[in-house]
């Protein structure tokens, strides 16, 4: 029997997410609110825990009924048999979103969730399993709309962006997933099969950079991952994950001997280090160089025209926004003038920074970096569309 499984995403990341879950081979994705939702078998469920860069979290559907009021909910959440999930000796948390008329507040409706579980539990097996925030055995969720609770196991455990081991951040990390949703809308993917060279000039700790490394290399996100969701959950097949991670391991090495140019810069030395360390985590620093320069001095790394993909300051401060624009005005000038026939995408806040570029983009893409609007500048460097230039070519007779 096929099961239902949800997808999770950041705000606005669906429809690239559906591409991607397709691209895997899973069959019947369509979109949800901040989700994708597939049918499918615990391997593909698997698969998706594996192989997604741009999916937060892999929830398998338990149950699905009316939960009008606290005691519909306690039924509907006592009547799944939980021990076929969580050992009575072993620990659980629960993740509770969304509210009713009724139930307004998440911690209660993750408090009458708790009580349902164990209840059920301790009447069948004699004791009840303890309530850990960190590390659980099992995190159970619930997903409360319009009256009707979903619960599922979180397959995920922590989010899946989390995967590099011990990563190292700059200032301002992008989370991993938003930079992938990045490379995808850039075509990051056909790209590299294309041989085409990649460059980040803001590269800070490296987070775009090696998000393409790993698109480029078939490195699986999650095989750097020492734990899941389903690790210590009673209902897992290890034949099954094992399968999975050998296929990745093989992909990786098969891909190994592929070359690329893929490089990250940054003014801030402590950040190319971050970036470095973070490269060797994921087992990627032969594959990708990081260097200490100025975006002023970034020059094309190699004779093909290839892609930028960049984060640039956002200068959320006032004391800051007038140097974020200078910076833009100095990454428009750099690309015009070095980087003919490349294609940039700019990740800008929604305003008047982009402006501040002084290229006129040819798609701007919607994207949230947590709660931050912002617009994925798409621009041509292209010779031959002279057009594209919103400030005049500098006049020779002035
Ligand atoms: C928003 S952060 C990039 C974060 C990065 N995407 C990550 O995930 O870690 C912007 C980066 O631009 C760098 N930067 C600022 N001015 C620069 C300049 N003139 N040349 C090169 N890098 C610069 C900063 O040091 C900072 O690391």
């Amino acid at each position: 029997m096929a099961e239902t499984f949800t997808v999770t995403t950041g705000r606005g990341g669906e429809e690239i997410l559906v591409q991607e879950l397709r691209r895997m081979g899973l069959q019947r994705v369509v979109p949800e609110h901040g989700a994708v939702r597939f049918l499918g078998s615990l391997r593909d469920g698997l698969r998706a825990c594996l192989w997604s860069r741009t999916g937060s979290r892999v929830l398998l559907r338990l149950a699905r009924f009316d939960a009008g009021n606290a005691e519909a909910l306690y039924d509907g959440v006592a009547a799944i048999p939980w021990t076929d999930h969580v050992s009575p000796s072993g620990t659980l948390r629960v993740d509770f979103v969304g509210s009713s008329r009724t139930i307004r507040d998440e911690r209660f409706g993750a408090l009458k969730t708790k009580d349902a579980v164990v209840d059920s539990i301790r009447a069948r097996a004699g004791r009840r399993p303890d309530v850990a925030r960190d590390e659980p055995d099992v995190v159970i969720n619930v997903h409360l709309r319009n009256n009707v609770a979903t619960v599922s196991l979180d397959l995920s455990g922590e989010a899946l962006h989390l995967r590099t081991p011990g990563r190292r951040a700059g200032a301002t990390p992008l989370k991993e997933n938003l930079a992938a949703r990045m490379l995808l809308l850039a075509d990051w993917p056909r790209r590299a099969r294309a041989g085409e060279p990649f460059v980040d000039p803001m590269c800070g700790s490296g987070t775009i950079v090696l998000e393409a490394a790993g698109i480029a290399l078939d490195l699986a996100p999650g095989l750097a991952r020492s734990r899941f969701g389903f690790t210590r959950w009673l209902g897992r097949d290890d034949a099954v994950w094992s399968s999975l991670v050998a296929e990745a391991k093989e992909r990786r090495r098969a891909a190994a001997g592929r070359s690329f140019v893929i490089r990250g810069s940054d003014i801030d030395a402590r950040a190319v280090a971050a970036a470095r360390e973070n490269a060797k985590a994921l087992g990627l620093a032969s594959a990708v160089r990081f260097e200490r320069a100025s975006l002023e001095d970034l020059r094309p790394p190699d004779e093909r025209a290839g892609l930028l993909v960049t984060n640039p300051p956002y200068g959320e401060r006032v004391d800051t926004i007038e140097a974020a624009a200078a910076l833009y005005k100095t990454l428009g000038d750099v690309l015009r003038q070095r980087m003919l026939g490349w294609d940039a995408f700019v990740l800008a806040p929604a305003g008047r920074l982009a402006k501040a570029l002084g290229l006129r983009p040819s798609a701007r893409h919607i994207l949230f970096n947590g709660p931050l609007e912002c617009r994925l500048l798409e621009v041509a460097i292209s010779p031959t569309a002279p057009g594209r230039l919103v400030r005049s070519p500098p006049n020779p007779a002035s």
